[in-house]
């Protein structure tokens, strides 16, 4: 057996048994706010609104505070929020919830979106895989998305999903290679 070899195995397991630990004992977090939309920017009135202000007190629709308004009304910058905003504007994921993210559109165009911490489950208390879903009522779609996100790391509920696909990769490439060492001992 190659000696050399060896104790890459055993340093790359230590490392993973102290990425899988630190994963377990840091939390999980979601972003949590409302994005009200493109026809709000820095020119907009906010008089201190709710959630019970912008939803007309329509409880059917998902709503958080904090609302949250970008300077053009674009879609804010979720880096910027998770930078300087993590305590006002994300959630700790708890047991079996997933980071959900509600948009409506109106002809393909944003209306407003809501991210937060949420369990998922059917009419029929069956839990919901995560993924994308899409429910339309005539020019208007309402867009869920669910995810899992990584421990310590961003969240997941944003509007790019690729760095999840991508440390997903990563994961089994890392796995792969372990494998291979393995076999050649
Ligand atoms: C709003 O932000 C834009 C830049 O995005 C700036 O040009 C404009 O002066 C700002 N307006 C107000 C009222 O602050
Ligand atoms: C918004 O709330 C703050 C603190 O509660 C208050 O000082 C301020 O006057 C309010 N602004 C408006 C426009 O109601
Ligand atoms: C988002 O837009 C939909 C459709 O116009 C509306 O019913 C809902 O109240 C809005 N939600 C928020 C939080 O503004
Ligand atoms: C978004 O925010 C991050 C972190 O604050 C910053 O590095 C990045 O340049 C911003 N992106 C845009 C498009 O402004
Ligand atoms: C709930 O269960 C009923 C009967 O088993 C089924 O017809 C229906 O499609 C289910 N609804 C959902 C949302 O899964």
């Amino acid at each position: 057996m190659n000696r050399y070899a060896f104790f890459i195995v055993v340093f790359v397991s230590l490392a993973l048994v102290t990425i899988v630990t630190s994963q377990q004992s840091s939390p999980r977090h979601c972003y949590r706010f409302t994005w009200l939309g493109p026809d709000y920017n820095n020119g907009s009135v906010y008089l201190n609104a709710t959630c019970n202000d912008v939803t007309k007190l329509s409880d059917k629709e998902p709503c958080m505070e904090p609302l949250v308004v970008s300077m053009d009304g674009t879609w804010p910058n979720v880096s910027y929020i998770w930078d300087n905003h993590k305590e006002q504007a994300t959630c700790v994921l708890g047991d079996s919830e997933y980071c959900a993210q509600y948009t409506f559109y109106f002809n393909g165009t944003p209306l407003n979106s809501t991210y937060m911490c949420t369990k998922a489950l059917t009419s029929n208390n069956t839990v919901v895989s995560p993924g994308c879903y899409t429910q339309t009522i005539g020019s208007f779609k309402k867009r869920v998305c669910l995810c899992v996100p990584i421990a310590g790391g961003m969240p997941c509920n944003r509007a790019n999903p690729t760095s999840a696909a991508t440390l997903f990769t990563m994961g089994l490439v890392t796995t792969a290679a372990i494998l291979f060492l393995n076999k050649n001992l």
